[in-house]
């Protein structure tokens, strides 16, 4: 049987060192790690994940500062927001969450964030710092699959590793951690040719691709290790929903590792959100000091 990597314990035991971290910041400097999140219209799953990003944060003595802006909001309202956050000493990360209403640019609203408080890691400069494997911010479900990973695996050198997806979230940057720990990375997309003998080369296997049970156990070579970031609801018979990742679960009982669905790289993303914000609050802290 594969071992079940548990994501919803891993972050658990993330969220408690990042609340230890906060009070420590908190008592030191007598301000806690402010986070802004910015939601722009009502996209009814983006309302459940900033609902539960400020309750987690509330939870680890983060201020969460949420502003909920109308649909109609026009690109330079929201800039002019980025702006006043960007310059408020008691905001440390500034959050926009995707996806924003047709008539503003994403990539001109994430330009806008200060990198430094960019704790998703999505600006150009934390982008680049990660593809030069020099710092900065690294985005949050990467980071949690890079965890998880870490769980399992002692020696990345040499291993092959296969990534399932190409997103500018996920795909990318897991590619260039998995780069930097001297895997051998193939990135695979909608057009590649013979994806499941790909994958069966792939010690590692993360799959990011948002289609539900596209990896079959036939694919996945015995003593891998899998991260299945896919989750979609979907419908039964009789209505009932469920979600289900991008990896047949129940038929990869020959991999060394892999992560379920719930409960395996979802929980990760928010507890590494946070881990962000703490970041960004004390490197900060040490601008501070170093200018003083
Ligand atoms: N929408 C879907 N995933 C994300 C994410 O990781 N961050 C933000 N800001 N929006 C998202």
């Amino acid at each position: 049987m594969a071992a079940v990597i548990d994501g919803s314990a891993m972050a658990r035991a993330l969220q408690d060192r990042t609340a230890r971290e906060v009070e420590d910041i908190t008592v030191r400097t007598g301000i806690a790690p402010g986070l802004a999140v910015i939601l722009v219209g009502d996209d009814p799953a983006s309302e459940v994940y900033v609902r539960r990003k400020v309750a987690e944060c509330d939870r680890a003595g983060i201020r969460s500062i949420k502003h909920r802006l109308p649909e109609t909001t026009t690109q330079s309202e929201l800039l002019d927001l980025i702006a006043a956050l960007n310059a408020d000493t008691g905001v440390h990360g500034v959050l926009v969450q995707l996806p924003l209403p047709h008539q503003i640019s994403p990539a001109r609203v994430l330009d806008a964030i200060d990198p430094a408080k960019d704790v998703d890691g999505f600006h150009p400069v934390n982008v680049g710092r990660l593809s030069t494997g020099t710092g900065g911010l690294v985005p949050c479900t990467p980071l949690g699959c890079m965890m998880l990973l870490d769980s399992v695996i002692e020696t990345y050198r040499g291993l092959n590793a296969v990534v399932i997806g190409k997103s500018n979230i996920v795909g990318k940057p897991v590619a260039l951690l998995l780069l930097e720990r001297e895997c051998t990375v193939t990135v695979t997309h909608i057009a590649t040719r013979g994806l499941a003998d790909i994958v069966r080369t792939a010690d590692i296997v993360v799959a990011a691709a948002g289609s539900p049970r596209l990896v079959r156990g036939d694919w996945v070579k015995p003593g891998a290790v899998v991260i299945d970031v896919g989750i979609t609801r979907i419908t039964e018979k009789g209505g009932r929903t469920r979600l289900v990742g991008d990896v047949a679960f129940d038929e990869i009982g020959h991999a060394r590792a892999a992560t379920p669905v719930p409960g395996g790289v979802g929980p990760m993303t928010i507890a590494c959100l946070l881990s962000n914000t703490v970041r960004a609050a004390v490197n900060h802290e040490r601008t501070e000091t170093a200018a003083a």
